[in-house]
């Protein structure tokens, strides 16, 4: 099969993975979420490893432990993300599952820049604080009866800013993406956005 990759990148709750999967099914392409890998590191070092022996280390059974999905994962996953060698270690996986057989699609924050600056497809998907923060509460709520918008907001403020600020691969749109602010879409307008994108390169 033709080998083409799709780079979906943004802030957190901007809509990519939902985007990703939606994008992946159409397509016939397969997905890979890398924010799981950087979860899983964060999961194990919260654990008491070393971050870079984790990343070395890890096994697809450390991609579906039950908690990875919680905020305060999320917010382990972005300490360990900001090491450069964690980084390393995830690269190469990550390569070459752009360049399978087939397609794929990729979303996190750094695939357009970094990972796969190749890529024919490169998406920097956003949104406003506001529908961000309500998005990822509506998620959350179920198993966090207590949990605020606010405190929501909180959480994606502080693991953006550490996400943009970083040295290593700072999350930021690559020269060549196309903006897709998904604030007023409805998902399925935001699908068929990033599908005309796509079906534009193809
Ligand atoms: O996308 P998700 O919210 O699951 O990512 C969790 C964290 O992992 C991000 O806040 C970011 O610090 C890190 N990450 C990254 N590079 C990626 C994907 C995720 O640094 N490609």
């Amino acid at each position: 099969g033709a080998r083409f990759t799709v780079a979906l990148d943004g802030p957190a709750a901007s809509g990519k993975g939902t985007l990703g999967r939606a994008l992946a099914q159409a397509c016939g392409f397969a997905h890979l979420d890398t924010g799981l890998l950087y979860r899983a590191v964060g999961a194990r070092a919260a654990a008491g490893e070393d971050p870079v022996a984790a990343a070395r280390s890890l096994v697809p059974e450390d991609l579906s432990r039950a908690d990875l999905r919680s905020a305060a994962a999320g917010q382990a996953a972005s300490r360990v993300a900001a090491l450069e060698e964690v980084r390393a270690a995830l690269l190469a996986f990550q390569r070459d599952f752009a360049r399978r057989p087939g397609g794929a699609v990729l979303d996190g924050r750094d695939i357009g820049t970094v990972v796969c600056p190749g890529a024919e497809v490169k998406l920097f998907v956003t949104a406003s604080d506001a529908v961000r923060s309500r998005r990822r509460w509506l998620e959350l709520r179920a198993h966090q009866p207590d949990l605020t918008q606010v405190e929501v907001l909180e959480d994606l403020r502080a693991r953006d800013a550490r996400d943009r600020e970083r040295a290593a691969a700072p999350l930021r749109p690559a020269p060549d993406a196309m903006l897709l602010d998904t604030s007023d879409l409805t998902i399925e307008a935001a699908i068929a956005r990033a599908l005309s994108a796509v079906e534009a390169a193809r």
